[in-house]
């Protein structure tokens, strides 16, 4: 493979990894992936931002064919599919330096045997001259590991955010030209790995504000040659604001809870707003988790089983305590058979979220008219939340 320039002197050294389809449950990857590397030729120096996944490092190297002198390794992000050719590397170019924030050389330092003496830790803005072109490092804590940085070469524009703005999309194209599909898997991507984060991504992001910049160029997927498109998303799925649309996971063994949902998404769309209803049975949950990027209410259709929710409603509603969407409101609806202790356990497993909860359905057996009409009142008091929200 021949490295592709990204702007003079730049290039992209990357690997891709057609079938790569993640470690599985929520972190699926259906377009698999790419381990983005760029290699910087500098009139004095030349570095390498990031580096590949082991099981691609032939490809990267293949790339550096003819270089013969690395200065600096680039390490914004430890995490193994980023540096998981480091050591190698290291081992090619015994004068490289590494370059990372002082936390990520002691997490490297779990990850490969390597001498301490080849790290020089970064201070946070700091600049390393390679001749015509700089490096200047900003630490960006918590995207998504505590030591993530990222790093900008001011004379080209160029802002490289390690796994930030990533989607993870295996392609031949360099730039970003495929939005619906670059957004959609962007979207994934930040639903999966970032969403916990969007406080910190927010403030972040009013940083990178401040810089010029042409290129934004992520760890995975393709380098956004229009940054804006990628910025702009971002602000939408990070600002507290939901959207005028609800999450609504159920499961149903006999069709009870089936036909409280049905009914229930029905009274919800009857106000106007946007129902997105998941069977659990047949759905893959990273679709939940995007759905909740958005999503004002997750409320969860549930039966009972040995007195606490199904399990597929319990691991879902411990993964939403995890992913901490910017939801406003949550309930639960169901039914049961004799006795339940479904909406406290699903309650208790939402700790760190601030929602409100919006008033519980639970009936025995087949839902009556008496359950519809709390359902009809569950739909009502969304409803009047969404205006006083004024989502509605
Ligand atoms: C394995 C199993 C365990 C159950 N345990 C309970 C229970 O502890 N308490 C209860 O009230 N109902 C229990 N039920 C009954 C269901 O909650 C009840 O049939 C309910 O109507 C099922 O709703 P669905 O048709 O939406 O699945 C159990 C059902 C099954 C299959």
């Amino acid at each position: 493979m021949i490295p592709k320039a990204i702007k003079e002197n730049v290039f992209y050294v990357g690997a891709m990894d057609w079938d790569y389809r993640g470690p599985g449950f929520l972190y699926q990857s259906p377009e698999g992936t790419s381990y983005n590397s760029f290699f910087i030729k500098g009139k004095e120096k030349n570095a390498l931002i990031d580096s590949v996944s082991s099981s691609k490092k032939e490809l990267l190297f293949e790339q550096l064919k003819g270089v013969e002198k690395i200065d600096y390794i680039v390490v914004q992000h430890v995490e193994q599919d980023r540096s998981g050719a480091l050591w190698a590397l290291l081992q090619s170019y015994p004068q490289a330096k590494v370059l990372c924030t002082e936390k990520s050389k002691q997490m490297l330092l779990d990850l490969i045997t390597t001498d301490a003496s080849r790290f020089e830790p970064i201070e946070d803005s700091q600049t390393v001259a390679l001749g015509g072109k700089s490096m200047q490092f900003f630490e960006t804590p918590w995207v998504h590991w505590p030591e993530t940085m990222c790093t900008y070469i001011p004379q080209d524009q160029i802002l490289f955010t390690c796994d930030l703005f990533g989607s993870h999309i295996a392609s031949t194209e360099l730039y970003a030209y495929d939005r619906l599909r670059v957004y959609q898997e962007a979207k994934l991507y930040y639903a999966q790995v970032m969403m916990p984060f969007r406080h910190i991504i927010k403030k972040h992001i009013e940083f990178f504000d401040r810089l010029k910049i042409k290129i934004i160029a992520p760890g995975h997927g393709p380098v956004h040659n229009d940054p804006q498109f990628i910025l702009y998303a971002y602000k939408n799925w990070i600002d507290d604001f939901p959207s005028n649309m609800v999450t609504v996971p159920y499961v149903s063994m006999h069709g009870n809870t089936k036909k409280m949902t049905e009914y229930l998404v029905k009274a919800i769309s009857d106000y106007n707003i946007h129902v997105q209803q998941f069977d659990m049975a047949v759905t893959d949950i990273w679709k939940i988790a995007v759905s909740l990027v958005d999503a004002s209410a997750v409320i969860m259709g549930v039966p009972t089983i040995h007195l606490a929710p199904h399990p597929a409603i319990a691991t879902l509603s411990f993964l939403i305590n995890s992913l901490r969407p910017k939801l406003l409101f949550a309930s639960v609806f169901g039914s049961y058979g004799w006795n339940t202790r479904a909406v406290d356990s699903i309650v208790s497993f939402l700790p760190d979220l601030n929602f409100e909860l919006l008033s519980p359905v639970m009936c025995k057996g087949v839902p009556n008219d008496y359950t519809f009409k709390q359902l009809d009142d569950l739909a009502q008091q969304l409803a009047e939340k969404h205006v006083e929200a004024n989502l509605l």
